[in-house]
């Protein structure tokens, strides 16, 4: 029996999160908080689909819910005060790099003074949980397309032979971020820092691409979801740039081992570059011939130009992860995306 506390339960990682650990043990208390500001974040209508992720934890009697701002530090401080968690995963946060760009504030209030707030709270409570930071593969910043690259098969390649992806130690310092990368490498170094002077046992998580069922995705983020949904629903796909960026793609349930095996593993204040790996890799291109096979029908799109902070490619070096956390992508990209599109096509009324 542990307690747990996951933020951001509302959205796609953090729910699935919470239904693992609320199944893995009927005696595990999670208590889940999130202020369900996604619609609002991507300035759409709350709808059902939005509420989708946070109703259906519902099923679960261990789930204590907590529909709040992470802001409230008030608050924060009293979840820390009555309760005594092992393990604290931290999903919530504002998520498209458009967004920020456009309401700078916004991004940096949802993810850097929410985070920072967090580990605020923990840090005066005295309890010394597992803490889980969900940061992203934009903390490098675009010095990342300064790798020379090759086409092959409508995906970008490194032309140097023998480095296959992106470690942890990639240049973060002189390059441009994005306001949705500087606000994530700001939470992402608080929680280094938190370990390194305080002693939390911080795990910092770089992710590629996140994938799965319950994925809530629009164009300006869950790009493998809209996707889904556009060609389940015939509409038209906007590609932008070359349509050959490459990103490699993990399954969600790869990533819950992930944070499991973290959880378990004497392993504190480690930084992991995450996703699928070499092995996972897709272009927006690539996905819509598998789509036209899978769902056997063609796929509408238009081209139109780079969006800003767009990196080329991304494709993590996943080989610390491998060894420190004896962890390995399970699901390949074509059973993931058979997964994911039998859940689409069984929930479809919720995306019309
Ligand atoms: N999905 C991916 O591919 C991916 C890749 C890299 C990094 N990440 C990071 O992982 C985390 C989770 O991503 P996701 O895809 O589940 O996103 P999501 O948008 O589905 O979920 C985030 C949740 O956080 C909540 N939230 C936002 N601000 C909040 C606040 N101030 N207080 C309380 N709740 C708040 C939202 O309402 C939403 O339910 C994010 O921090 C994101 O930056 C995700």
């Amino acid at each position: 029996m542990k307690q747990i506390l996951i933020t951001g339960a509302g959205g796609f990682i953090g729910s699935h999160l919470a239904e693992f650990y609320a199944e893995q043990d009927k005696n595990n208390k999670i208590i889940v908080i999130d202020n369900l500001s996604r619609a609002f974040l991507f300035n759409q209508e709350i709808s059902e689909k939005f509420l989708y992720n946070w109703k259906y934890l519902h099923n679960f009697e261990n789930i204590q819910f907590i529909k709040e701002d992470l802001n409230n530090y008030k608050l924060l401080k009293t979840i820390f005060n009555e309760n005594n968690f092992e393990l604290v995963i931290h999903t919530a946060g504002q998520t498209a790099v458009d967004k920020s760009i456009k309401n700078p504030y916004i991004d940096f209030k949802n993810n850097l003074e929410a985070s920072f707030k967090l580990l605020e709270a923990i840090r005066i409570s005295k309890t010394n949980p597992k803490i889980i930071y969900c940061s992203t593969n934009k903390v490098y910043g675009n010095k990342i397309n300064e790798l020379p690259l090759k086409e092959v098969n409508l995906e970008y390649k490194l032309k140097n032979q023998g480095f296959e992806g992106i470690t942890e130690s990639f240049k973060i310092d002189q390059t441009q971020h994005t306001p949705y990368g500087t606000s994530k490498v700001g939470a992402d170094l608080y929680f280094q820092e938190y370990g390194y002077t305080y002693g939390l046992k911080t795990g910092i998580f770089r992710m590629s691409c996140i994938y799965g069922p319950r994925q809530i995705g629009m164009e300006a983020q869950g790009w493998i979801s809209h996707f889904i949904i556009s060609a389940l629903n015939n509409r038209l796909l906007k590609i932008y740039g070359s349509g050959k960026q490459t990103r490699d793609i993990l399954y969600i349930t790869d990533l819950i081992n992930l944070f499991e095996n973290f959880f378990k593993k004497d392993v504190k204040n480690e930084v992991f570059s995450i996703g699928g790996g070499i092995k996972n890799t897709i272009s927006p291109m690539k996905l819509i011939n598998i789509l036209e096979e899978l769902l056997n029908k063609s796929i509408s799109y238009k081209f139109e130009g780079w969006r800003e902070g767009d990196q080329k490619y991304f494709v993590s070096d996943i080989s610390k992860a491998q060894e420190i956390l004896s962890w390995n992508p399970q699901i390949s990209v074509k059973e993931g995306l058979n997964l994911t599109i039998n859940w689409y096509k069984q929930h479809h009324t919720l995306f019309r």
